[in-house]
């Protein structure tokens, strides 16, 4: 496998090790982005933009717009847009969460976000992260911080198969009683045991002044490169953060060009996209009209804008599974290193015509790699994602694509090493 592909798998696994949950995937873009001379927007505040800028925005620490002002009037070049998802299905720690069992044991209550993989996430050492609501010392206002729990390494243990012998044909999870994290066996600690003193301790404030938090279960273990030629990775996460890095990467490292370059990273993806900061939400309508207006242009130029503009929607595809070919289309069959992966529904579940699909290729062919397509076998119903939220609210053009991928929304998901550096190369040549 070349050097600079090997590079960039690992640059992904460490830009995920840094993003255990959805509000530090914001936080390390975050930390990228400064270090490339990015400046932040206020969401609140007005914003002042000069033509050639390089900017991003935030909106409740889970979804995050970065963009490249470009230099003709956006009513005519329009914005160049990647969109992906900051999401992953998850389990979330319920309020109230500290459950005992006799005197010594002591489990956390919790309840499932979006659609995981439940029995991938037994027996294996998971750690706790997300956000908490503090109210501020001097201001009194209720701030948020990204909290990674460093005292809890937990773990969901599986019932020995003596006391479940039908295990292996069929495994039913119970969510409610089945995936409760089982955090101690000590009996003090047990006794005395408070998440949110726990919390207060871990930021150094006072447990008074912590409010309430969104905390989920992660994989604690590392991604890994694997297989023969060193061509697969194996990670948590990838959908969709792989699709975040990458247009993350070709964004910082765009020219300035006539048209707006944005990469729109959305919360909520996971759960059908309809929050605040979700793609079923005003947000990027707003980002898109306040640049516009923020370049001294006006609405009709907005509305024009739109008009020029294209949407990739970047969120990953199902490659070939070697165990299961009856599971996937007879003609269309998207292998792993074989390239990103255009997908196409005919009932519009996902965004991608024929002439959407067709410039994507296009820019596979510029960018010299190679392009799949992807459509569900015909008794499978499939997925969506966020394209056709984003297009049904702005009427923008726009394809849906993917790097194939096996293990969806299991705890750690496999992606080709190649199909990553070879997405990178067609964003870039998409922001060119
Ligand atoms: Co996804």
């Amino acid at each position: 496998m070349k050097d600079i592909y090997l590079k960039e798998a690992g640059e992904l696994i460490s830009f995920i090790e840094k993003s255990p949950s959805r509000f530090h995937a914001v936080e390390a873009a975050h930390l990228v982005l400064n270090g490339a001379g990015f400046q932040e927007l206020d969401i609140k505040e007005k914003w002042k933009m000069k033509s050639g800028g390089k900017y991003y925005v935030t909106k409740n620490d889970s979804s995050m717009a970065v963009f490249i002002v470009g230099n003709k009037p956006v009513s005519n070049a329009g914005f160049k847009i990647i969109g992906s998802h900051t999401d992953s299905p998850a389990i979330r720690i319920k309020p109230n969460p500290e459950m005992t069992v006799g005197e010594t044991y002591l489990k956390l209550n919790t309840e499932v976000y979006g659609g995981p993989i439940l029995y991938s996430w037994f027996d294996r050492p998971l750690g706790l992260a997300g956000r908490v609501a503090i109210q501020d010392e001097e201001t009194g206002k209720i701030i948020s911080k990204p909290v990674k729990v460093d005292k809890v390494k937990t773990i969901i243990p599986s019932i020995a198969i003596h006391m479940n012998r039908e295990v292996n044909s069929g495994f039913t999870v119970d969510k409610q009683k089945d995936l409760l994290p089982f955090i101690t066996s000590i009996e003090e600690i047990t006794k005395k045991f408070d998440l949110k003193q726990m919390l207060s301790e871990q930021l150094n404030v006072e447990k008074e002044r912590v409010l309430d938090f969104e905390l989920y279960l992660y994989d604690m273990a590392q991604g890994q490169i694997i297989g023969l030629d060193n061509d697969m990775i194996s990670c948590s996460q990838m959908d969709d953060l792989a699709m975040v890095y990458a247009s993350l990467k070709a964004l910082i490292e765009a020219p300035v060009g006539e048209s707006t370059k944005i990469a729109m990273f959305f919360d909520n993806e996971e759960i059908g996209s309809k929050t605040m900061q979700g793609a079923d939400s005003p947000l990027l309508s707003s980002i898109l009209e306040r640049i516009t207006l923020g370049m001294g242009e006006d609405r009709e130029s907005y509305l024009r804008a739109l008009e020029n503009s294209f949407v990739i929607s970047s969120d990953m595809a199902h490659a070939l599974h070697p165990n299961a070919q009856e599971k996937h289309d007879p003609t269309n069959k998207p292998l792993i290193n074989g390239g990103p992966v255009i997908k196409i529904s005919t009932n519009f579940r996902y965004t991608s015509d024929s002439e959407s699909a067709a410039y994507f290729e296009s820019l596979c062919k510029l960018a010299n790699v190679p392009v799949q397509r992807f459509v569900n076998h015909s008794n499978e119903r499939g997925g969506s994602t966020i394209a056709p939220i984003t297009a049904g609210r702005l009427g923008i053009p726009s394809v849906d694509i993917g790097n194939p991928m096996l293990s969806m929304h299991s705890i750690k998901e496999l992606c080709g090493v190649m199909d990553h550096h070879y997405l990178i190369k067609v964003f870039q040549e998409f922001y060119k």
